[in-house]
């Protein structure tokens, strides 16, 4: 496995396999690597010539006060994972290779990147949205993958390659949760003993919406009004935002119809979580 942290040199490596005729797959990643960040690059080895990934600590899309300092990193470890799922190469640049002094032009996603967590993190989906732009131009694959652990995430990114003519093909992966139903996350190492104890909470009111759902409930409110019971029973747990939506536009105008999304934004201390389920209505 090579790494590269040069925009330039990563270029002209690339150009050579694409070249050869070689298609590649690609997974952005802010690194400290789990399971669910393996899940992607297994999909992506498994249907690709060559596999990339980048482990990248985006700023741009962190807001003010929120944990750019304090994110965690283990490079050894993340390379020792790359490795171990068979990525071909990590691009791993500095903050000054990608964003160099002087750069002012941003990618801004309009209507999926505004509600929910563009509501609590305004900046956030622009961040990612120029990141993920610029990664797609430098590494110019013909697959990306993204997990469906960050749902807006990939909406908004779906959207952006649309929008942009992008030639690449976003691919969403499941979400992997740990054997308690929590989804596997870097910041997940914030949590205090008993907070993580309690955080399996989301995946409860997630089940518990989508039973409604299934039981024929179409008022978004009544779903999002019971999820928000659910969390209310673990003492730790500040909900940020409860969400029965359409899967596609994320906003709910009228009763839900079709493919349903259930989205929850959950504090525990300094950590957020979020965490997401996808089902349908039954009249539909
Ligand atoms: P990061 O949080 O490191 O996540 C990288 C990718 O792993 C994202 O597509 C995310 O949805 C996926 N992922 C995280 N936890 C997962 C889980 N439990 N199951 C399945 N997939 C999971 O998301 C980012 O980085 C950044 O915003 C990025 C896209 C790299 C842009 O900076």
């Amino acid at each position: 496995m090579e790494t590269i942290d040069n925009v330039a040199e990563l270029r002209s490596r690339l150009a050579v396999e694409r070249g050869a005729g070689n298609t590649i797959g690609f997974v952005p990643t802010m690194g400290y690597l789990h399971a669910g960040h393996v899940s992607l690059i297994d999909a992506a080895v498994a249907s690709n010539d060559l596999t990339v990934v980048s482990i990248f600590v985006n700023p741009l899309q962190f807001g003010a006060g929120e944990d750019l300092d304090s994110y965690p990193v283990d490079i050894e470890r993340d390379l020792a994972a790359c490795a171990d799922a068979r990525a071909d190469l990590v691009f791993m640049p500095s903050v000054s290779e990608m964003y160099p002094p002087g750069m002012t032009t941003t990618v801004t996603v309009g209507g999926v990147s505004k509600p929910l967590e563009g509501q609590s993190r305004p900046t956030h989906f622009a961040g990612v949205a120029t990141v993920v732009a610029k990664l797609f131009s430098i590494v110019g694959p013909c697959r990306a993958y993204f997990g469906a652990k960050d749902w807006q995430q990939v909406t908004v990114v779906r959207r952006m390659t649309a929008d942009l003519s992008l030639p690449v093909e976003v691919i969403s992966c499941p979400i992997v949760r740990e054997a308690d139903g929590l989804a596997l996350s870097s910041r997940n190492v914030y949590l205090s003993p008993e907070e993580r104890r309690q955080a399996p909470v989301l995946r409860r009111a997630l089940l518990a919406g989508i039973e409604l759902v299934e039981a024929g409930v179409t008022d978004h409110s009544v779903i999002e009004t019971e999820m928000a019971r659910v969390i209310s029973t673990a003492p730790l747990a500040q909900l940020d935002y409860a969400a029965a939506v359409p899967a596609d536009s994320l906003v709910a105008d009228g009763p839900l119809r079709g493919e349903v999304r259930l989205l929850l934004a959950v504090r525990f201390g300094g950590a957020r979580l979020i965490d997401n389920a996808g089902c349908r209505t039954v009249e539909s």
